[in-house]
């Protein structure tokens, strides 16, 4: 049977990774500089997580969320510990698109309004209300056309007190560096004024931080880095370094009710065995303290590089900017140089997405090869 062919894929097949690295059939290393789409974040097979992983599915795979599970638990008050978000309450789903899809619905229940304000060139995922606060017409289908989105330039400050005045909007929903539309990101300013907006109008703020949040912005979340509050986070990728997890978390201001969301497999024992491995290494590794240091590193090394014109993102999310399109220029650093880079929206802009265990030594590595690359 054929796949439904929906991915232009690279003519490379990964079969085993380490760390920093991945291995293809031919036994040819590869430096992982696009941690499959930011989503790997503690490297790959690492040992604590192939270690909880091991013994948790030699214990117990999976039960249903009708009984106990001490795992979720244990997930919620490591979170709450690692980014200080204190007094959010956990909901665990499985993927970015269902953590938002959640968080939408609940600021909907929470306002009984049904309006969302997103951003150009946002993304949120691929189910329907996420898909339809998206900046991307082609992923739009009529079906998802039905829910009501209002879409504003970022620093719009204007436009959000404007549609937010009108009464009918349930959520905001923003990403703090935006992930594939090319790492822009709003000011200060726009944000903290958002965040006031929101409180004043009886509408929930939502920070999507399923790429810039779990640690890879220099903070456990992006948000972290203003004065702000969200109502709602959402979150996924970093979180399960590659076991599909996802999950929000949700001011006590909204309050739950049985059956107000549910999910056959989020926060199945695996998944939180997954998830608690990663926290465990990012806190004992300091991986937010190296985040910060390869972060200032790698700019610095970039910023010798005539060719790159601008640097983009923060922490371990990093744009480089050329005045060309990169495609070919990443097909050369993955044949000829054996290196992953990721694209953007932005096709002028190579995206770079490490583990964040990264080290200089592969900083260096992938300098040297992109200048042996642009000569
Ligand atoms: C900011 C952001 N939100 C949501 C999603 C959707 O996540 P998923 O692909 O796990 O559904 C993504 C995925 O790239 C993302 O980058």
């Amino acid at each position: 049977m054929p796949l439904f062919d929906v991915y232009p894929l690279y003519n490379v097949t990964p079969v085993s990774g380490k760390g920093i690295h991945v291995y293809d059939d031919k036994g040819t290393e590869y430096l992982d500089l696009y941690g499959g789409h930011a989503v790997i974040s503690i490297g790959h097979a690492h040992p604590n997580y192939v270690k909880a992983i091991t013994e948790q599915v030699n214990a117990l795979g999976f039960y249903s969320n009708a009984i106990q599970n001490p795992l979720q638990k244990q997930l919620a008050d490591k979170i709450e510990a690692l980014s200080g978000c204190k007094d959010y309450e956990l909901f665990l789903c499985n993927s970015g698109a269902e953590a938002n899809e959640n968080a939408l619905k609940l600021a909907s229940f929470k306002t009984g309004k049904k309006r969302v304000v997103a951003f150009s060139k946002g993304f949120h995922g691929r189910t329907s209300a996420a898909v339809a606060a998206t900046d991307n017409k082609n992923i739009i289908a009529p079906i998802n056309a039905q829910q009501a989105v209002t879409i504003l330039p970022l620093d719009d400050i204007d436009g959000v007190k404007a549609e937010l005045e009108k009464g009918d909007v349930c959520a905001v929903i923003v990403e703090f560096i935006q992930g594939i539309g090319g790492l822009d990101q709003g000011t200060a300013e726009f944000f903290e004024e958002v965040d006031k907006l929101c409180k004043a109008n009886n509408t929930m703020f939502v920070a999507d931080e399923i790429q810039c949040g779990y640690a890879r912005s220099g903070k456990f979340f992006a948000f972290q880095h203003y004065n702000v509050t969200p109502d709602i986070i959402s979150l996924a990728k970093g979180m399960g370094n590659g076991f599909p997890i996802g999950g929000i978390l949700i001011h006590p201001s909204i309050e739950s009710k049985y059956g107000m969301l549910g999910t056959t497999f989020g926060g199945n024992h695996l998944a939180c065995a997954a998830g608690l491995a990663v926290l465990n290494t990012i806190e004992e590794e300091n991986l937010i303290d190296n985040t910060n240091a390869m972060s200032e590193y790698f700019i610095s090394v970039a910023k010798t590089i005539p060719q790159i014109k601008k640097i983009k993102g923060r922490g371990l999310m990093l744009g480089l900017e050329f005045d060309f399109e990169v495609g070919d220029l990443r097909k050369q650093l993955i044949y000829d140089e054996h290196m992953f880079t990721g694209g953007a929206a932005n096709k002028k802009l190579l995206r770079i997405l490490p583990p964040l265990n990264i080290k200089k030594v592969h900083i260096d590595q992938f300098f040297e090869a992109l200048k042996r690359v642009l000569k």
